[in-house]
């Protein structure tokens, strides 16, 4: 096993050591760099940079593999629930029947939102974007509960999680409810997690919502799948924020609003609204997919393309499933579904998707799961959200908890002005060979 790597400059060697994953994967450790030889590196975008050694998720890009402490998302898709699956991502380990039991009812117990909150809602401008109210009340969360401390015990801390985990599902779906003007649904005891959800988004006095088991599962499948996905954007931006060692909703708060754009979780709106556009346009996605290639052209292909995945991502495959299986229970048809796999059908055949490998990825089918359920195209990337809190709260976690702890602060390499001197304003505009007055 390859165990440094050496880096000549000017003439003198460094040694550097070689850290390999538990999958074989390795990294040269970069962290005496400096000390050593006075240069750092540069890599914009860290498309070559590990942030950290992690041991919850273990995804390979080129064989599209995807993995939660191991166990593969196929297999948890396929007879997990998003609670168990939180746990797992949480706690390193499935549960016993008695933990699940338990963290089911801690979730319950904390499922309501302070009554104070829904003031901040009804401020709200209505056409305000639900990830801007849900970024903005899970950082208000701070100011009714209290913050972890370096010493707080193992259950308020699994309490915190818990918090967070069930309020930001109810935050969700009262939103939703505020912004038609209807009723809040408070959630019920009696309901598992996600079809709790589903009643407080759809359930009316006048229209009882009736629990449809298919759509349930439907969901669990689509949170299972964004559950966790290693050091994506919000991940990192989630790990990065709380090396400041800020309070946990803050660091929430910040990967909600890195997953808010249109590259990351903000995909799974913008695939809905580009397959509208495909069907508004006759339904023909070849101008499009000339327009993805166009340099000149700042289009890019919604739900394709992936900085890690070279090939297909494993959970879009699951999705397509998913898709076909909810609107089969539903007895429905919807055109945009077809239009995907027109466009799937076409960009993978299509030599410029295939030389940049070019692969739909978990949002390109998402938003037609979505939108069998009834979610409203705003709330896309808040689903996504909801998914993906469980990653978010252990990486957190796991940071805090790293030996290794440091404060997130890269370096750069400066390309600005030599050092000059300041010239008062009535010398300024004048003949740039004019001295300034030293
Ligand atoms: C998510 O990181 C994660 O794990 C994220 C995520 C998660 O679970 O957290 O998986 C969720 O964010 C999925 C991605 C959702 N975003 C989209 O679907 C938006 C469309 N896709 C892209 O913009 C793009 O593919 C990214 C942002 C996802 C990844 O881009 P990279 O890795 O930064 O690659 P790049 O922008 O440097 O592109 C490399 C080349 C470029 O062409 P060249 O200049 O080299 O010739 O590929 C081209 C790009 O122009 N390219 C695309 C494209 N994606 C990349 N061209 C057209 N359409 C696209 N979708």
């Amino acid at each position: 096993m390859v165990k440094t790597a050496k880096l000549v400059i000017d003439g003198r060697s460094y040694e550097l050591p070689i850290v390999t994953g538990s999958e074989g994967e390795m990294a040269i450790d970069i962290s005496g760099l400096r000390k050593n030889t006075g240069l750092i590196t540069l890599d914009p975008g860290y498309a070559n940079t590990g942030s950290c050694e992690s041991n919850i998720t273990f995804m390979d890009g080129e064989k599209g593999i995807l993995r939660y402490r191991g166990i593969p998302v196929e297999q948890l898709a396929e007879h997990s629930t998003f609670v168990e699956t939180a746990y797992l991502l949480i706690n390193d380990e499935l549960p016993t029947r008695k933990d699940l039991t338990r963290f089911s009812v801690m979730l319950n117990d904390h499922s309501l939102v302070h009554e104070d909150m829904r003031a901040f809602f009804e401020n709200f401008p209505k056409r305000a974007h639900p990830m801007g109210i849900l970024s903005s009340m899970v950082n208000a969360l701070r100011a009714f509960y209290p913050e972890l401390r370096e010493r707080t015990d193992e259950e308020e801390i699994n309490i915190t999680f818990a918090r967070l985990l069930s309020k930001v599902r109810t935050l969700a779906a009262m939103s939703y409810k505020i912004s038609l003007g209807h009723k809040v649904v408070y959630p019920s005891h009696k309901l598992s997690y996600c079809a709790n959800f589903l009643n407080m988004m759809f359930d009316s006095p006048v229209r009882p919502y009736i629990i449809d088991q298919e759509l349930v599962k439907a969901l669990e499948v689509f949170w299972i799948l964004h559950a966790d996905h290693e050091q994506n954007c919000s991940t990192a931006a989630v790990r990065l924020v709380g090396s400041a060692r800020v309070n946990l909703y803050a660091a929430i708060s910040a990967g909600i609003s890195a997953l808010w754009g249109p590259l990351h979780g903000g995909a799974n709106q913008a695939v809905v609204e580009m397959l509208k556009g495909i069907s508004d346009s006759g339904g023909d996605p070849a101008p499009f997919l000339s327009r993805a290639r166009d340099k000149n052209d700042p289009f890019r292909l919604m739900g394709f393309g992936h900085r890690v995945y070279k090939t297909y991502d494993p959970r879009a495959r699951i999705m397509k499933k998913t898709c076909n299986k909810i609107l089969k229970t539903l007895k429905r048809k919807d055109p945009l579904l077809d239009v995907a796999w027109r466009l799937e059908e076409a960009a993978v055949k299509d030599p410029y998707f295939i030389d940049h490998n070019l692969y739909p990825n978990v949002d390109f089918y998402s938003g037609i799961v979505l939108r069998a359920i009834g979610i409203p195209l705003d709330m896309f990337t808040v689903m996504f959200a909801i998914g993906r809190l469980p990653g978010w709260i252990s990486q957190w976690k796991e940071s805090i908890e790293d030996p290794k702890w440091k404060l997130h602060r890269p370096r750069q390499i400066y390309l600005g002005s030599r050092e000059k001197n300041y010239i008062p304003i009535e010398d300024r505009g004048k003949d740039p060979t004019s001295k300034p007055r030293s």
